[in-house]
């Protein structure tokens, strides 16, 4: 690494660490990255190198020393129980550069005398889950969450196929824990991205991020049609009967348990990376994504021996593969308004594969990017999958650029109205600026208000350019004062339809005041920094009020975004038809009294719980509430049932043995829920 001053340091290290722990919001809990895992890695590897170099800025909080978060840390928005890890959930360390494996053997060779096996495995691409066993049942599905506390996602896990309830054969302990990766296959993915653009979802970025989005779903059921695939990697117990971790992993097979087919053992670190480089290549034919290869020490005492650092085990790694690349050529570029105004450069490109999809278009970003890469239409690109839906081009090949490629010309006036666009220096971006008669902008807000994640009002792109053309609509507010007769005059529609869509424009009024915020489009306020900013200040009212110091105050919120609200809540405009959105009943502030649910199934309930469980009795309290149930004190006539952990009170249980009350066990519990 290049000479740095103390001063730089700290200043580039505090940049990374600020820049990870936003990256790590939208991997983990958001499922949105905006960055590919390759530059998110060298960003880590930057930081690490500088705190090795400079140890007097380490700190025990830096990205560099923790388990990205999947939890969500918005406790206004708990969607799922968290419950404490009986084993801490590690992450792995990892590297792009096959001489560092040969630094992760030395490193063992030095500590340990006898010899010593790996265990060779892909390192699937999904999002990471711990299943408990107890009995040979299955009691408990958790996220890894922050490493220390995970999502209780039980509910949701018993809808993957391949993930047993009950285990068959025999020989396991009585209580083990098994973890692993839930991931999406291409083909689940693909079929779910399909949908999504047909219904004007937005897509996932890969399957990654569909597989964790998926098991955080609310709805079990919607997940149960997701397809996700579940593959189980370490075994972990108390009560561990085996000497080898494939040994155990076999043990686990035999149960009826998902494991890989593909691992195998290597004698030595050039076998293992004989594994790799196989791999590498034919990874490309597999059916699901894989980002590369784990190594770990086999031997189940040694790895006892190497342990752990604050972060992983010392006695696995990762080698990560870089990220496929295509190269192909550009054919043309197509200017798209958003509705936000926005203007962006999308390539079409000669259809290609890349990463198990046919990749046509990619993005360009903007017109500085353009310039940066000097790109010709006919020239030869390449492209990578990086955070977003739409890979981008990353590069050009200026050794194959025919003799009449020509420059792009981007426009001056909107591709849409013709107005002049503007460009905003800070952002680099050109927007069109005619927000009032942009046919373009007017119909992508009406889209996108009734959009699932904003008032879920069954309105599609050909509905709202319907209205649009008959001149019902214009502002947001007019779509509450469509008549059923208008939308009989509209092509094809019938009664049914058009009071199916005035049904679902009553039912908007009752969405919570978070989505109505995100609905309303303003620029730069997506679902959640519009749930963080309806958490904050409580009403549209106060966050009209709010003075640029007030949300600079917040920390999520920067300047770009602090400037736009200002700016929105300034023009008379915007006033006006939140007002009118308003006086037709949308919710403009929060409901306090509006609790989260998990389920109804303990709808009316009232549960005594008495004695020690798995879980702290906080967390079975919570759970309980969150199912709809009453968590009571007392034994008394009105209770549903006792539930009695280990040592339960003597007095509860005789009280509810005279009044018949029926005493349930924890595990009986748990299964309750589940089913
Ligand atoms: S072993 C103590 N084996 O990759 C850590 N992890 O980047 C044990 N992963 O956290 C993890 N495939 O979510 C292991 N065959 C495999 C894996 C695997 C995917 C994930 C896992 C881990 C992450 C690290």
């Amino acid at each position: 690494m290049a000479k740095i001053t103390k001063k730089a340091a700290q200043e580039r290290i505090n940049s990374i660490r600020k820049d990870l722990e936003i990256h790590n919001h939208n991997y983990y809990v958001l499922n949105a990255p905006t960055i590919s895992d390759f530059e998110y890695d060298m960003l880590m590897q930057e930081l690490m190198g500088l705190e090795n170099m400079f140890p007097e800025f380490k700190t025990s909080d830096s990205p560099s020393q923790k388990v990205g978060s999947d939890l969500e840390t918005d406790s206004s928005s708990l969607e799922f129980v968290q419950i404490n890890h009986k084993y801490p959930m590690l992450s792995l360390g990892n590297t792009y550069n096959k001489d560092e494996l040969f630094d992760f053997n030395d490193r063992i060779a030095k500590s340990i005398q006898t010899p010593y096996t790996f265990s060779c495995e892909l390192k699937f691409d999904g999002t990471a889950i711990c299943l408990s066993y107890k009995n040979g049942e299955l009691i408990r599905a958790l996220t890894r969450g922050d490493g220390t506390k995970g999502d209780d996602v039980s509910r949701n896990v018993v809808n993957i196929k391949s993930i047993p309830q009950k285990l068959t054969g025999s020989g396991w302990p009585e209580e083990f824990e098994i973890r692993g990766e839930i991931f999406m296959p291409f083909e689940a993915f693909d079929r779910l991205n399909h949908e999504r653009e047909e219904n004007e979802e937005t897509q996932f970025a890969n399957p990654r991020n569909a597989a964790s989005g998926s098991l955080k779903l609310q709805n079990p059921l919607e997940m149960r049609e997701r397809g996700l695939d579940c593959v189980l990697y370490h075994f972990i117990s108390d009560d561990n009967p085996f000497k080898t971790h494939i040994d155990a992993i076999e043990a686990a097979a035999s149960w009826g348990l998902p494991t890989s087919t593909y691992s195998r053992k290597a004698y030595s670190i050039e076998d293992a990376i004989k594994y790799i480089e196989y791999w590498d290549e034919k990874r490309k034919t597999l059916p699901f994504a894989t980002d590369g290869i784990v190594i770990k020490v086999n031997e189940l005492d040694i790895q006892r021996q190497l342990g752990f650092t604050s972060k992983s085990p010392r006695w696995a790694t990762a080698y990560k593969f870089k990220p496929e690349q295509a190269c192909t050529p550009l054919l043309s570029i197509d200017y798209q308004v958003g509705r936000t105004g926005a203007v962006t450069p999308v390539a079409n490109l000669e259809p290609v594969q890349l990463s198990g999809t046919v990749v046509k278009r990619a993005s360009l970003h903007n017109k500085d990017q353009m310039d940066l890469l000097d790109i010709h239409i006919g020239d030869y690109v390449y492209v990578e999958k990086g955070g977003e839906i739409i890979p981008k081009i990353t590069g050009i090949e200026s050794s194959k650029r025919p003799l009449n490629a020509r420059r792009p010309d981007f426009p001056m006036t909107c591709p849409d109205c013709g107005a002049t666009l503007v460009r905003d220096e800070e952002q680099a971006k050109h927007y069109c600026p005619n927000i009032d008669f942009c046919p373009t902008q007017i119909k992508g807000r009406f889209v996108h208000f009734g959009s699932r994640k904003a008032l879920d009002i069954l309105l599609g792109d050909a509905t709202v350019d319907a209205l649009y053309q008959k001149g019902y609509i214009h502002t947001l507010d007019d779509l509450y004062n469509l008549t059923k007769e208008q939308l009989l005059t509209l092509d094809g529609w019938k009664d049914k339809s058009a009071d199916n869509l005035l049904e679902s424009l009553d039912k908007s009024k009752s969405v919570p005041f978070e989505r109505v915020l995100f609905a309303l489009g303003i620029r730069h306020i997506g679902e959640t920094t519009a749930k963080m900013l309806a958490t904050h200040f409580k009403s549209i009212d106060a966050l009209a009020d709010a003075t640029r110091d007030d949300l600079l105050e917040i920390d999520e919120i920067g300047e770009i975004v602090a400037d736009e609200l200002i700016s929105y809540f300034n023009d008379q405009r915007h006033k006006s038809i939140i007002e009118k959105l308003k006086s037709a009943g949308l919710k403009m502030a929060i409901d306090e009294n509006e609790s989260k649910k998990l389920s109804d199934k303990l709808q009316g309930l009232s549960i005594v719980i008495s004695g020690v469980f798995s879980i702290s009795r906080e967390e079975l309290k919570q759970i309980i509430e969150s199912n709809g149930g009453k968590n009571v004190g007392s034994v008394s006539q009105k209770t549903s049932f006792i539930i009695a952990g280990d040592n339960p009170g003597p007095e509860k249980i005789k009280k509810a043995e005279k009044l018949g009350i029926k005493i349930i066990s924890e595990d009986e519990f748990n299964k309750m829920l589940m089913q």
